[in-house]
């Protein structure tokens, strides 16, 4: 097995303010990361996931806990882990005044990167973005999506051995997205490590190799997205437009969740023929597919804040 690069233990941080009450954003955050993998942290608004790669990214001092890059502190030594990382920080934005070209090249030689490699890995990663037809427009005439994907080439353009990406793929096309799961691919192969949040989780399931739920600043769940999805209690999904008023004869099959007058049986691949069965003698239609990781995120995180009330 690889070599960790990345160990949090029980970091807790909260935001104090003159004005408004203590906001308790981490409470006691443990996790690892090891080298070459691609962990995506997954969450609802608020719960934390921003605050610790802010504190991860040395940009943000924790309240208590410690957080170890490459066996450094983060903490205590950030100027020993900065040349190791790259963020991509949530709503970043690309220098208005520079183009693209600009912003990459200028980014990689103030890293240290050599004239020629800086250059190389500039078109590089503009080509990988598609951003040639681009390249020379100043930023501020991009549009958002383009903006975005300046801002994720800089940050792979770097090659660091750990990237932080703070949602990196929100705004862009589908086309795009493809491009930076595969870059982001690449560089993993190359040996960078990868530590990424998403609020798409058809992203997370596509290229995260594990993953963490936080919520409410704790780590809910950890594992892969397939331990997440049989979590729920199966693999298969069955959906039947007229089944909620059937809810009853359906419960015993697995998780039950009505949607207006349809109804979700999430169901192990074993029992999939008795229930077709079942629906077929009710006169109810069903349709099958495989349990998304949307779908187990929902119960998973909606059971949590179900125990909370
Ligand atoms: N500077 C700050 N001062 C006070 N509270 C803050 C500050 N920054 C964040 N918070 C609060 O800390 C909590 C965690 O915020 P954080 O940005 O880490 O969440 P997140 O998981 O990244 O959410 P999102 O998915 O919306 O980006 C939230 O309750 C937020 O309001
Ligand atoms: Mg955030």
């Amino acid at each position: 097995m690889s070599g960790e690069i990345l160990r949090a233990v029980d970091l807790r941080k909260t935001y104090l303010s003159r004005r408004a009450p203590p906001v308790e954003a981490l409470a006691g955050v443990s996790l690892e990361v090891r080298q070459g993998e691609r962990v995506a942290l997954l969450g609802r608004n608020g719960a934390g996931k921003t605050t610790f790669l802010r504190i991860a990214s040395t940009l943000l001092r924790p309240t208590s806990g410690t957080i170890q890059a490459f066996g450094v502190d983060v903490d205590r030594h950030p100027e020993r882990v900065r040349p190791y990382i790259a963020v991509v920080p949530q709503e970043g934005k690309p220098f208005f005044h520079l183009t693209p070209r600009e912003q990459i090249s200028t980014y990689l030689r103030a890293r240290g990167l050599s004239r020629e490699t800086a250059h190389a890995r500039t078109e590089a990663a503009l080509e990988q973005m598609g951003l040639t037809d681009f390249a020379n427009r100043l930023s501020i005439t991009l549009s958002g999506g383009q903006r975005q994907r300046t801002m994720v080439a800089t940050v792979m353009a770097t090659e660091a051995p750990l990237l932080y990406l703070d949602e990196p793929t929100i705004g862009m096309d589908p086309f795009a997205r493809r491009s930076v799961w595969e870059s982001l691919r690449g560089l993993t192969r190359k040996g960078s490590t990868i530590v990424l949040t998403t609020h798409y989780l058809d992203e997370a399931d596509a290229l995260s190799q594990r993953l963490y739920i936080i919520d409410g600043g704790k780590v809910l769940v950890s594992g892969t997205a397939e331990d997440l999805k049989r979590s729920v209690g199966g693999t298969l999904k069955v959906f039947l437009p007229e089944g909620a008023a059937a809810i009853d004869r359906f419960r015993s099959f697995g998780t039950c969740v009505p949607d207006g007058a349809g109804l979700t049986v999430i169901v192990a691949p074993e029992r999939l023929g008795e229930l077709m069965g079942l629906a077929v003698s009710s006169n109810l239609t069903a349709t099958v597919g495989p349990v998304t990781l949307e779908e187990a995120f929902l119960h998973v995180v909606g059971r949590s804040i179900h125990e909370d009330e």
